[in-house]
């Protein structure tokens, strides 16, 4: 697939069907994953790969906690409708997380998310070579980190960048559309 018809084909899917992700494509998702940019070439990102139901039900409960947390706090109308199943169904989710300490030398001035900028970059790769390999995915983060943690039994060392849910979509993804690029030339223009 072209590049540019590839990064507009992916959409965030909220309704996998059941069909399980081979480990071929798991594998090459990963090392697309690895690919990424990161500061001093440091891969601080490591990847927790998911397929137990018990493990992803659990996953689902802190969502579903969280959406409540929300609602008791009066957030946005729209998130009671949030659907939160699909969590649980969904094939695979890969858990991105990171080591803070391994961001380059930003931590000196003032640049201190080297390693979270670098796992964001890894998320993307992921998610391309997801819709290359003919699925949709989800970059997954409306859960309480803590939460997950026991879970998964994540180190307190490592961040987590967020869970990214891939499967074959169960109905067409909608596109939300983009705005038109804000662009500056050559400095910022305040108005
Ligand atoms: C850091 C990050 C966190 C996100 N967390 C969630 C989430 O928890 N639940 C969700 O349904 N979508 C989540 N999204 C997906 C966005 O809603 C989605 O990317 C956006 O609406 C644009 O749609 P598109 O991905 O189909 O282009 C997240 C996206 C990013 C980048």
């Amino acid at each position: 697939m072209e590049f540019g018809e590839l990064i507009k084909k992916r959409r965030s899917c909220r309704g996998f069907d059941k069909t399980p992700v081979s480990q071929k494509n798991v594998d090459d998702i990963l090392e697309a994953a690895q690919w990424a940019p990161s500061p001093l070439n440091m891969q601080p990102f490591q990847f927790i790969t998911i397929t137990d139901t018990t493990i992803k039900a659990q996953i689902q409960k802190i969502g579903i906690e969280a959406k409540q947390t929300v609602i008791d706090n009066n957030g946005p109308g729209w998130v009671e409708k949030y659907p939160m199943g699909f969590v649980a169904d969904s094939p695979l989710i890969i858990v991105v997380v990171y080591d803070p300490e391994k961001g380059g030398l930003g931590n000196y001035f003032g640049m201190p998310h080297g390693a979270l900028q670098a796992s964001c970059a890894a998320v993307q790769n992921m998610m391309l070579k997801a819709t290359e390999l003919g699925m949709d995915s989800l970059w997954f983060t409306f859960f309480e980190p803590a939460g997950l943690r026991p879970i998964l039994d994540i180190p307190d060392t490592l961040d987590i960048a967020g869970a990214i849910l891939v499967g074959k979509p169960a109905m067409a993804t909608k596109s939300p559309g983009r705005k038109t690029p804000r662009v500056h030339k050559e400095k910022f223009t305040h108005q």
